[in-house]
């Protein structure tokens, strides 16, 4: 498995699910998922493990594509609302799940940081690499903020958190990573984030909107295949870490869109009938020419479906920032 610096195991060893840091927690949560998603009838992996070091680099090359619009949408939001939405709730604590290398997080540490209670700011990801420079970038960008990080997979770990200090605590969830999520996931993470959140806290939301099938589909199909290159990286993952034997170039990126559960699907298509050996698990996997393997879910939101998964988990949509029908973020408080 690949190793970190001996500071960073100390600080993120607790509850840690990071490739890039190590664990054996990691590696039989990565064994568990593998098992029960190559032997099932329909072929399926969490998009979770996509976030090695490399994978998490290669996401953040996509959202330099010119295709894949998400990422500058919810810049340009958090530009022009930012301070509005740091003066309605001006916290004392921001937690980012899903931080990943919190790229756009100065356009909300800045307007907090204004409207002068921001103390912490923590980064909650499974991706340890990408935290660590960010780390490093922010504690320079903004002096005398403690910038802290937590390895922590925040569908099933948020207990860890901890409850939140006096004064408020703002939980940032950007770049529609909650539409990576199955529907139970949704509602369970709602739900379990609900328990944590006092009445002064609140959750800042980033949904990427339903809107055109052609502008869906091109931002998951980039023309210089760094999507392909991205989706292709789990079996790296699992070759490396599982000591498998997937040939990467045999399958082939597929992203559509499904109108009626209106996401987008993410999988990687066998070409040619073919056979996988994942040795660490004593696992063959067959492949029938064309067999998929699901990998992931992008779900596009609406603004009364927001306010609906808000409403069944006990929050209340408080603030709704949009880019007409392209990107959300919204403001939700518990009730
Ligand atoms: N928030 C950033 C990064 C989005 S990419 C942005 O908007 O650009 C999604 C991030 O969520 C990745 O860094 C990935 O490692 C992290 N992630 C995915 N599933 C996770 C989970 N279950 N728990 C914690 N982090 C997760
Ligand atoms: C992190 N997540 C919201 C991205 C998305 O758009 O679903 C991950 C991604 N997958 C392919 N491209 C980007």
């Amino acid at each position: 498995m690949p190793t970190t610096h001996a500071e960073d195991r100390a600080v993120l060893s607790d509850h840690g699910l990071a490739l890039d840091a190590g664990t054996p927690e990691t590696w039989t949560a990565l064994a568990a998922d593998v098992l029960r998603g190559l032997t099932a009838e329909e072929k399926h992996l969490p998009p979770k493990w996509f976030y090695d070091a490399h994978g998490s680099a290669l996401f953040d090359e996509i959202c330099q594509q010119p295709e894949y619009y998400p990422t500058r949408a919810e810049t340009a939001l958090l530009e022009a609302q930012g301070a509005e939405i740091a003066a309605a709730f001006p916290a004392r604590e921001l937690v980012e799940l899903g931080s990943g290398s919190s790229t756009k997080t100065p356009l909300l540490l800045a307007p907090l940081r204004a409207a002068g209670r921001l103390e912490r700011y923590v980064q909650v990801d499974v991706s340890a690499s990408a935290m660590a420079a960010a780390e490093r970038r922010l504690t320079e960008a903004f002096p005398g903020l403690t910038v802290e990080r937590r390895i922590l997979d925040f569908t099933t770990q948020l207990a860890h958190l901890g409850r939140a200090p006096q004064g408020g605590r703002m939980v940032a969830l950007l770049g529609s990573t909650i539409g990576n999520l199955e529907p139970v996931e949704v509602q369970a993470f709602l739900e379990q984030l609900r328990a944590q959140l006092g009445p002064d806290d609140t959750l800042l939301l980033g949904t990427d909107l339903v809107k055109a099938k052609a502008d869906l589909v091109a931002a998951y199909n980039d023309a210089a295949g760094v999507t392909a290159q991205f989706n292709r990286n789990v079996l790296r993952v699992l070759n490396r870490e599982l000591d498998a034997d997937f040939n990467i170039h045999a399958f082939d990126h597929e992203a559509i869109w499904n109108p009626d559960l209106e996401r987008i699907e993410t999988r990687l298509r066998a070409r040619g009938a073919q056979q996988a050996r994942v040795r660490s698990l004593s696992l063959d996997v067959s492949f029938r020419d064309g067999e998929a393997i699901f990998t992931e879910i992008s779900r596009k939101f609406r603004r009364e479906t927001v306010a609906e998964l808000y409403a069944a988990a006990g929050f209340e949509l408080s603030g709704w920032f949009e880019t007409n029908g392209v990107y959300a973020l919204s403001l939700a408080r518990p009730v």
